[in-house]
């Protein structure tokens, strides 16, 4: 587990077990210089030819230790560590360089857990490569050395071995304490939040079932103060949610609809709907995936688990605007009473489709969703999150999740946000020209576009369309990003808790308009 704080100290007057410096492609710039000129006299003579020996040189991704007996001025002898960590070249964009930082920060707290260093210092960059305010800077750092931490080890049986406590301070400057305390408090809430995010999704479904997240929230909701609401098959069906409940019939787990609501105390506050696609497990249903497919289909809960963990963040951090998660749970399972391709259901609104593949099951449960936030909410704004087509995937890969909307500023906004936290979006088009690839003969509307449109991921949102009358509302497809994100080392090997950074950020910058 890792600890971040700050320290006002000046860097070498930390009583640490390892000193941390981050160094730019070529060792040239003035900070690298000093810093090697300080290591070299005062505690390892001819570091400078140890490293250049060694062959580093300040490239991103290098990572080098060297440990040294340290005579202290009271006569004891200590060991000391210094980790050198390779930033590369910076001359990318601010927001490629912004990531680059992160990426070898958490490499810093890899190696701080893989020698089991209980203790280390380090100092800011400068912020001017950066683009961003020391402050940020402090905030995104500490995110992601939670990020880095996080293995799912619940279920290994030698987990006590890789138990690790270690702390690390930021060296920053005393004039800005409070800011300074603040950005690490909002990024300590932040990287928990993500991490939980990720817990729920790396959990499988024999395991975290609709009941238990739904639990879960309700116990989030009590600790934290959040109105929350769980309700099931029975009101679902008060309701008219033929598209929650054509979904939910084929498991033995019970669906479970979840809202969770932070109310803001300012008055006359817009409200943010946040909607997050709850499959606990995706089989396909009786339009059965191949068992290749199946695999990882755990992860399909990713966006309400985004959404549960965004919505803790919100009760600590207390944004000046209304939020409401709405989360339907449940199974997609084949069995004896689920849904059945040709089967016509009809949703809340009153709109029927037909199902052509009962693997098209997340904008069934969406759709319903959709439309309850916006009629109970009346929200300004409204974004789902979900892990909805695998041809997402196949466009975009682990980088970028999918946002469509028509609403270019909100579009834009994300994006900016997106670039700022490393949870990054990019768009696809939203057009009529695809709203036929889901037309029915027989329903208002089908629930997989045709094969002759292609686009899937794009026509699965012309789909949703139908279930938001009025409000400014974008949908993110996170069926790329939400686990398995190769090559970025913060984001290990399961689920990346993609959403979280997005949301939280966008809610609390978040201006009426
Ligand atoms: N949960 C899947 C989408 C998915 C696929 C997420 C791969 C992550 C990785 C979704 O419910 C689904 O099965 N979508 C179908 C839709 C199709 C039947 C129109 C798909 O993408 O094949
Ligand atoms: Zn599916
Ligand atoms: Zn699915």
């Amino acid at each position: 587990m890792i600890s971040v704080q700050l320290t006002q100290k000046k860097f070498w007057e930390n009583d640490v077990e390892c000193y941390i410096f981050l160094m730019t492609e070529n060792l040239e710039s003035a900070s690298d210089l000093a810093t090697l000129d300080k290591v070299e006299n005062d505690f390892y003579p001819h570091v400078k030819e140890i490293l250049k020996k060694h062959k580093f040189n300040g490239k991103h991704g290098q990572n080098f230790v060297l440990t040294a007996m340290h005579d202290s001025s009271e006569g004891s002898k200590k060991l000391i560590q210094f980790m050198f960590i390779g930033l590369g070249k910076l001359n990318n964009s601010w927001h490629r360089e912004l990531e680059l930082l992160r990426r070898a920060f958490a490499g810093a707290i890899e190696r701080m857990k893989g020698l089991v260093i209980q203790n280390a210092v380090v100092a800011l960059p400068d912020v001017k490569m950066f683009n961003v305010h020391a402050a940020e800077l402090v905030k995104q750092l500490t995110i992601v050395a939670f990020m880095a931490d996080y293995e799912f080890i619940k279920f290994k049986s030698d987990k006590k071995d890789k138990e690790w406590v270690g702390t690390l301070l930021i060296e920053t400057d005393p004039k800005d304490h409070s800011m300074f305390i603040q950005a690490l408090q909002q990024g300590t809430i932040i990287g928990q939040a993500v991490n939980q995010a990720r817990n729920w999704a790396d959990l499988p479904a024999n395991i975290l079932t609709p009941s238990e997240l739904a639990k879960e929230a309700k116990q989030i909701a009590d600790e934290f103060n959040l109105q929350c609401m769980v309700f099931g098959e029975q009101k679902a069906k008060e309701l008219g949610m033929g598209g929650f409940l054509c979904v939910d019939a084929g498991s033995d787990q019970p669906g479970k609809f979840v809202v969770l609501e932070y109310n803001t105390s300012v008055e006359n506050a817009p409200t943010i709907a946040l909607v997050g696609k709850g499959v606990c497990f995706d089989t396909g249903g009786v339009s059965l995936k191949p068992s290749d497919s199946m695999h990882g289909m755990k992860f399909d809960m990713t966006g309400a688990a985004a959404v549960i963990a965004t919505m803790k963040v919100f009760a600590q951090l207390k944004p000046n605007v209304n939020v409401v998660g709405v989360m339907p749970l449940v199974e997609n399972m084949p069995s004896g009473k689920a849904a059945r391709q040709d089967d016509i259901v009809t949703f809340m609104n009153g709109k029927t489709a037909e199902i052509r593949s009962t693997d098209a099951e997340g904008r069934l449960i969406l759709a319903d969703a959709l439309h309850y936030a916006e009629k109970n909410y009346n929200p300004e704004v409204m974004i789902d999150i979900a892990t909805l087509t695998g041809a997402c995937a196949y466009s975009l890969g682990h980088f970028y999740s999918a946002i469509m909307t028509r609403d270019q500023a909100l579009c834009d906004t994300l994006s900016a946000v997106g670039k700022l936290t490393g949870d990054k979006v990019w768009q696809l088009p939203l057009e009529d020209d695809y709203k036929d690839a889901i037309r029915s003969d027989v329903a208002d509307i089908s629930n997989t576009g045709s094969k002759a449109y292609l686009a899937g991921t794009v026509t699965a949102t012309c789909f949703l369309e139908n279930f938001v009358e009025k409000t400014r509302w974008a949908h993110l497809d996170v069926a790329g990003t939400a686990d398995g994100v190769p090559g970025v080392n913060y984001m290990g090997k399961g689920a990346s808790g993609v959403g979280v950074r997005l949301f939280v950020e966008f809610v609390m910058n978040y201006k009426k308009s």
